[in-house]
């Protein structure tokens, strides 16, 4: 297999959509509130005429990976996958926001080295266990911790802390849209 070059590159794609692609990679335990603040980003981005698109665990899961679950492997080969397709998005110009637990350092890395420097953002959304746990809203800890739902992040399944990320947010403290204004005015400027 040849790569192929193309005369429209993604420096074109960028000065096309008149901005800076960025992935905005937000990571956290299950009920965190990594979709809710990204989807609220995504909102305030929208407002500011930013060229946007939100991937999602959830509805990646439906699709593009239905065919993985949640085993170490299946979560590698995940990220592995999303990490690929949000580097072509942003190849097409846009500023991308990730939304999946993505609870292996390794694999945060291994995306962040495969865009360019500054591009990728790694956005910790820090939410204690006790918290996403006593919310539980899909009622998946309760299932986690009776057994009945294995490999749970958190519970029988590890998540590992960002050591050093662009964003770190105490989400517990921050209503979503206060977590979105604080994201957005470190990104600035967007162009
Ligand atoms: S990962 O670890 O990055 O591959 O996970 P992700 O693709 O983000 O999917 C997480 C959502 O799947 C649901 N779910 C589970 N999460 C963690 N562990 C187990 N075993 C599990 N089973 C199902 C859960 O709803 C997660 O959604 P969020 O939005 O994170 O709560």
């Amino acid at each position: 297999v040849h790569w192929q070059p193309t005369d429209i590159t993604r420096a074109d794609h960028a000065l096309m959509k008149n901005q800076t692609p960025k992935v905005l990679w937000f990571t956290g335990l299950s009920g965190a509130g990594k979709s809710t603040i990204a989807n609220e980003v995504e909102k305030q981005l929208a407002v500011m005429n930013r060229h946007t698109f939100l991937l999602d665990g959830d509805n990646v899961r439906h699709g593009l990976n239905k065919d993985l679950g949640f085993t170490e492997a299946d979560r590698i080969e995940n990220i592995r996958r999303v990490g690929e397709v949000a580097k072509l998005m942003a190849d097409a110009g846009l500023i991308v926001l990730t939304a999946f637990i993505s609870p292996f350092r390794a694999e945060r890395e291994m995306v962040r080295k495969m865009l360019p420097e500054g591009e990728f953002v790694e956005i910790f959304v820090d939410t204690p266990l006790a918290v996403a746990e006593a919310r539980d809203v899909k009622g998946l800890y309760k299932k986690a911790r009776s057994g009945e739902l294995k490999n749970f992040t958190g519970i029988d399944s590890p998540y590992e802390e960002p050591v050093s990320p662009e964003i770190h947010l105490n989400a517990a403290d921050l209503r979503p849209e206060e977590a979105a204004e604080l994201i957005i005015r470190k990104l600035l400027p967007l162009k």
